[in-house]
């Protein structure tokens, strides 16, 4: 089988993309090993602390912020990072080449229910003479890397560089990602869906008529019987669809008026729709391709559709009507 490094050579990826990914991959290797750790590790639990989103941190989300902020810090090619931990952008190296935003661990409250839980890593070009967040604010077309990693039974890596999608498997013989397979595709037809439910009565009407149309199944519009699947963790969802097809969505809710959106576009939003795009899918907010969204802030939040082509498709003739 062929190790990541060799394989990101002979597919001819740019030298220093190949030394990025190098220290993406050994973060996700010592995370890997703290989750599989496990209570016994004594790294579960939550802090006192509150991330900038309002949300408790646990114990994992600290260390593994920590831990890839470190290793990224120490990579000359990083000019700077922004983590879904961190309020503000971190400076790095002056004459790096890379903007590196990261969720360090996707699906958190999963953590406790050792359930699964991910590491989300968006890339873009440093631009001469732009610093700080102002950096950062480039749509996600730009990227020139994304990747996940997923710490579930086996630990795997969804990795494009914006030449298909890739996905591998850590061995845990020699800590060495491996390629299974070199063009992920995603089914373009699907009958499974992911959605949290128990946020029916606060979606828009587009997206209430569309799942009300796939609950009544065959008796209904679309002809045929769905399944739905929700594992509270995105990195953990969108797996799933790239590994069979689905649709996944996190849509605009009134659940709480000062927050309509729920996922991060420049830690979950963006890496995921590249990797989903390049996998032959489609990622949308409903009414905009999520690629092509000018951000406005690093923390700023956004509504997703993504997954096989003709079911998004579907999904948003509805918000068209
Ligand atoms: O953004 C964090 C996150 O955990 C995602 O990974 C996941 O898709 C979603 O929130 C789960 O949301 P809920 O708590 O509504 O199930």
């Amino acid at each position: 089988m062929q190790i990541l490094s060799d394989y990101l050579k002979q597919t001819g990826v740019d030298a220093n993309l190949q030394s990025l990914i190098a220290t993406l991959a050994d973060c996700s290797v010592e995370i890997s090993q703290l989750v599989r750790g496990g209570a016994l590790a004594g790294v579960l639990g939550a802090t006192e602390s509150e991330n900038v989103q309002g949300e408790t941190q646990k114990k994992l989300d600290v260390i593994a912020n920590d831990l890839i902020k470190d290793k990224l810090a120490a990579q000359p090619l990083v000019k700077a990072l922004a983590s879904e931990e961190e309020d503000h952008v971190v400076a790095c190296h002056a004459d790096g080449h890379y903007l590196v935003s990261f969720d360090p661990l996707d699906g958190s409250s999963n953590i406790d229910i050792n359930s699964l839980v991910g590491t989300i890593f968006s890339v873009l070009p440093a631009q001469a003479g732009i610093d700080g967040e102002q950096a950062f604010m480039q749509a996600g077309r730009n990227q020139v890397l994304a990747c996940y990693m997923l710490y579930g039974p086996a630990t795997v890596m969804a990795l494009t560089t914006g030449n298909g999608t890739q996905m591998f498997s850590l061995d845990p013989t020699d800590n060495q990602f491996k390629l299974v397979d070199g063009a992920v595709q995603v089914p373009a037809d699907t009958s499974e869906f992911a959605i949290n439910m128990s946020n029916q009565r606060f979606w828009q009407a587009p997206m209430q008529q569309y799942i009300a149309d796939l609950l009544v199944g065959k008796e209904g519009p679309r002809g045929k019987n769905f399944n739905m699947r929700w594992i509270a963790a995105m990195v953990g969802d969108v797996h799933r669809v790239l590994s069979r097809g689905g649709l996944f969505t996190y849509p605009t809710d009134t659940k709480d008026p000062n927050k309509p959106f729920k996922l991060r576009l420049m830690y979950e939003a963006n890496p995921m729709a590249l990797l989903v795009e390049q996998a032959g899918g489609i990622a949308s907010t409903g009414y905009e391709t999520i690629l092509d969204i000018q951000p406005n802030h690093i923390h700023q939040r956004v509504a997703v559709i993504l997954g096989s082509r003709h079911e998004v498709a579907e999904c948003l003739a509805y918000h068209s009507r």
